[in-house]
């Protein structure tokens, strides 16, 4: 499997965040292209959708369809937005390109604002990205100096320039309608959608918000062409996917490989299960997505379809591995709390049932489990997906409905004898 060929393409390099060193690998000469009238906004819409590059945040948008959704033409403002707010618990590979190679993000954004019409882009960083954050905006800098960005770039009479936003902690503000009342000063609560942010987004404005690797990936796709990237991974699925491993194994870290490799490849990249033990879960995706007994994460690849067929989502890539001496009922103690901490509270499902879902799977843990709680929280997982604003929502259900249908002897086991089944030896 060949490692790195987009996002993390220089990585390696000493000072690879510096513009000399992005340049000297061939950084901004897309952008020149660009400036100079070779590549037209149709051109370069057309480009992306041959390469099948699908939304890194988690929801797989497909991106070239999102841009075409804007009518750069359109009097008035527009605005591009990058989602740098990573937070979903098990996902760590924006703040990587961030800190390694942010020029490579910025020739992204600036390419993409072009083809929307936009003359302004944010990007909104997690607040605790203090490093990612520096750098990024020292990148920025750069670029400025270097006339890459600003007014009459290159003498092009075409005008662009990039601000950095750091969040303030919430996870929600990484929903991007949440993330847009943030940038806008307001509480970071998410909107109705419809409408989607392509219609009425920053200050009312349309607004495309694309994630750091979907931005990131753009200037490689241009150039080296949209079929050299769709070909790298499989149908419906193009390109190269950073997946960001974290859990029982001997390697955690992240690996950018192409779409469709197997999982056990993938799980061998990153050195195998630790202190020789065996493998008795996977979260594909992040917390929000449902997670996997071993013997359907060993039979998948790591794209949209084939991680579908197994039962769960490829999500932002943020493969969670648990060992066979893991308490999935305390695991599932901890994902529950995080939800109840971090609903927003506007929808009374989820403000409600996060909390109540979290302290029945606690007193499960304290010994204090009733009979009737595993109904319950089937019911009340079921009772959410669905029924609000968000996808927070959903997140908070999924796991409690995937843990009971994988793992429900384990809650059982709690209930009964009020201790976990590694309890018994
Ligand atoms: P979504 O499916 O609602 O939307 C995906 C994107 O497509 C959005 O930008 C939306 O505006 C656009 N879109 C969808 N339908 C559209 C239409 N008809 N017209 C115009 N635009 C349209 O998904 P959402 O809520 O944006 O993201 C959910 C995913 O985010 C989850 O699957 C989860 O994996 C992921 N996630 C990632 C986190 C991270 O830290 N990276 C944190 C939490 C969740
Ligand atoms: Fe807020 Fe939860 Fe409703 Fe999303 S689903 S808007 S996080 S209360």
């Amino acid at each position: 499997m060949e490692l790195n060929q987009c996002c993390y393409r220089n990585n390696h390099l000493e000072r690879s965040w510096d513009i000399d060193v992005y340049i000297s690998q061939g950084g901004y000469e897309v952008w020149k292209r660009v400036l100079a009238g070779e590549l037209t906004p149709q051109e370069i819409i057309d480009e992306v959708k041959t390469s099948n590059l699908r939304g890194r945040g988690g929801a797989g948008f497909p991106t070239g369809l999102k841009w075409s959704f804007m009518n750069r033409h359109a009097p008035g403002p527009k605005y591009l937005l990058c989602n740098s707010d990573e937070s979903e618990p098990g996902t760590f590979k924006d703040r990587d390109i961030m800190r390694y190679n942010p020029h490579q993000l910025i020739e992204g954004m600036m390419i993409a604002g072009y083809v929307i019409g936009a003359h302004a882009g944010y990007n909104y960083i997690r607040g605790e990205f203090w490093e990612p954050y520096k750098r990024f905006t020292g990148a920025v800098e750069q670029a400025r100096e270097a006339g890459l960005l600003g007014e009459n770039i290159l003498g092009s009479g075409h005008s662009f320039d990039l601000h950095a936003h750091l969040g303030a902690g919430a996870y929600i503000c990484g929903e991007e309608t949440a993330l847009i009342e943030s940038i806008e000063g307001k509480k970071g609560q998410p909107r109705f959608k419809p409408p989607f942010p392509a219609s009425y987004g920053l200050y009312g404005k349309p607004t495309t918000i694309n994630n750091t690797e979907t931005l990131a990936s753009i200037p490689m796709i241009l150039a080296k062409g949209g079929e050299w990237f769709r070909d790298i991974g499989v149908a419906n699925a193009g390109g190269t996917k950073l997946f960001s491993m974290s859990g029982h194994i001997n390697k955690p870290g992240n690996y950018e490989i192409p779409m469709g490799t197997p999982f056990k490849d993938l799980l061998a990249e990153a050195g195998g299960m630790w202190k020789g033990r065996q493998l008795k879960a996977v979260i594909p995706g992040g917390s929000s997505t449902a997670v996997l007994p071993a013997e359907n994460a060993l039979a998948m690849t790591m794209d949209y379809d084939s991680i579908a067929k197994a039962g769960s989502f490829l999500g932002a890539g943020s493969v969670i591995i648990m060992d066979d001496q893991t308490d999935m009922v305390k695991a599932l103690e901890r994902l529950t709390w995080f939800y109840y901490d971090e609903s927003c509270g506007q929808c009374t499902p989820c403000r409600e049932g996060t909390g109540w879902m979290y302290r029945m799977v606690h007193r499960i843990v304290q010994g204090k489990g009733r009979p009737e709680d595993i109904e319950t929280l089937k019911d009340v997982s079921g009772k959410i997906m669905g029924r609000v604003i968000c996808g927070l929502g959903d997140a908070a259900a999924i796991p409690v409905a995937s843990f009971l249908k994988h793992y429900e002897h384990e809650f059982r086991h709690y209930i009964d004898h009020g201790c976990s089944i590694y309890d018994r030896a």
